[in-house]
């Protein structure tokens, strides 16, 4: 008798999320079976719910989740069942020309197979309830009570850490924390700028404080956000609305800039104001997003001066290294998650989480499942 479970199904963009009983496909050799434990909502999921990224539909939306492995296939590797794992959402194939050059976000069979929504192999992990087909995105689909994933997607993190916090390791967290721990190349005592701090932002103020920047300079427009980034570790805040970033940015280093920036906004302003605020020869981490066909402008000036801008999907994380090692942070007390979680919500409240995403009043709701 296959497996049947409730999840959140997107039939159209711009419209509300179903819940429904749908049906797990049979594990594939590699695959595993993850009883979901708790998913976070993600600005991404929300850009397919308003259409902003097209996928085939239907489909189960969240990428951001963490579970206890239910069942394994015959050759799933590295995970077994009973395990908690976090959930990681870039699969990559490991012999293509970038994931041998270290750029596993680039995979080629991850990039080409990601607009489909299904497996690596082409094929769904679940269907309908009538059997019609069903996608998942991310090689996810989170927001159901199950998913399957292949073996590389399920990181064994310790049984310690709650799911509502270790969900957020999965995407938000590990996009910031990565992009100070793994990209900034902060050295010890730097001063670093955060521009925004939602839930990206709030996890690379973090990530700053565990690379052992000096001053860290928070930058929103939302005094509340700069409170929270205070709570943290930030040690200097500014709302953009009535200060100036790049000028406090030079006051703080003698006029030079800040060593590294980091935007975690995704507006224009925040990106023309990552150039003008770093000092030459320092770093740039963007890794906010505006509309792919929309044109940004910066002063030309502001670029120069040996500057060094990455734009970044997902910290450069390498999951296996990363995943335990941000649980465990959590776990000593260094790594705060509990701030991030403004609601703990039922999959039935999906939409209504959607809603407030969309208003910003939250940093991130999470799905409980029992
Ligand atoms: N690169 C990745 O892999 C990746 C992963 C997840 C999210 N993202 C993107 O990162 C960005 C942040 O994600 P989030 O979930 O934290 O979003 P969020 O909306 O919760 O946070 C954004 C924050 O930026 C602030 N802000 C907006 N404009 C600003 C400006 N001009 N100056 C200063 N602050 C400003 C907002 O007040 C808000 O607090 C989004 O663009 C999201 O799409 C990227
Ligand atoms: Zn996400
Ligand atoms: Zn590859």
């Amino acid at each position: 008798m296959p497996l049947q479970y409730r999840a959140a199904v997107l039939h159209a963009a711009k419209t509300p999320l179903k819940i429904e009983t749908v049906t797990a496909a049979p594990l594939k050799p590699t695959d595993v079976l993850i009883r979901i434990k708790a998913a976070g909502l993600c600005h991404t999921d929300l850009e397919v719910i308003e259409g902003g990224l097209r996928f085939p539909m239907p489909i189960v939306l969240g990428h951001e989740a963490a579970g206890i492995v239910e069942d394994v296939g015959p050759a799933a590797r590295g995970v077994k069942k009973g395990d908690h794992v976090i959930l990681s959402w870039n699969p990559h194939c490991g012999h293509c020309f970038y994931c041998d050059r270290d750029l596993p976000i680039l995979c080629e069979t991850y990039l080409g197979e990601g607009p489909k929504a299904r497996g690596f192999d082409g094929e769904s992990r679940a269907t309908r309830g009538d059997g019609s087909d069903l996608q998942h995105l991310m090689y996810l689909g989170s927001f159901g009570e199950y998913c399957i994933v292949p073996d590389q997607q399920a990181i064994v993190v310790p049984k310690e850490i709650p799911f509502d916090r270790a969900c957020l390791i999965g995407c938000g967290v590990m996009t910031g924390a990565g992009a100070a721990l793994n990209l900034g190349a902060i050295a010890y005592g730097d001063t670093v700028m955060v521009i925004g701090c939602g839930a990206v932002g709030l996890a690379a103020v973090q990530g700053a404080r565990m690379a052992g920047a000096g001053a860290i300079i928070a930058v929103d427009l939302d005094d509340k956000k700069l409170d929270l980034a205070k709570s943290v570790g930030a040690t200097h805040a500014v709302n953009a609305s009535n200060g100036n970033p790049v000028e406090f940015g030079k006051q703080q280093t003698g006029g030079r800039g800040v060593d590294v920036v980091i935007e975690s906004a995704g507006s224009p302003a925040a990106f023309r104001a990552t150039a003008e605020a770093v000092r030459p020869g320092g770093h740039i981490i963007w890794l906010g997003k505006v509309d792919v066909q929309q044109d940004v402008s910066f002063r030309w000036g502001s670029l120069m001066q040996e500057k060094r801008i990455r734009r970044s999907s997902y910290g450069n994380t390498r999951p296996l290294r990363d995943f335990p090692m941000l649980a465990q942070a959590y776990l000593d007390g260094t790594l705060k998650l509990d701030p991030l979680i403004s609601r703990r919500i039922t999959l039935d409240d999906i939409n209504d989480g959607f809603d407030a995403l969309k208003r910003g009043e939250t940093i991130r709701s999470v799905i409980i499942f029992d």
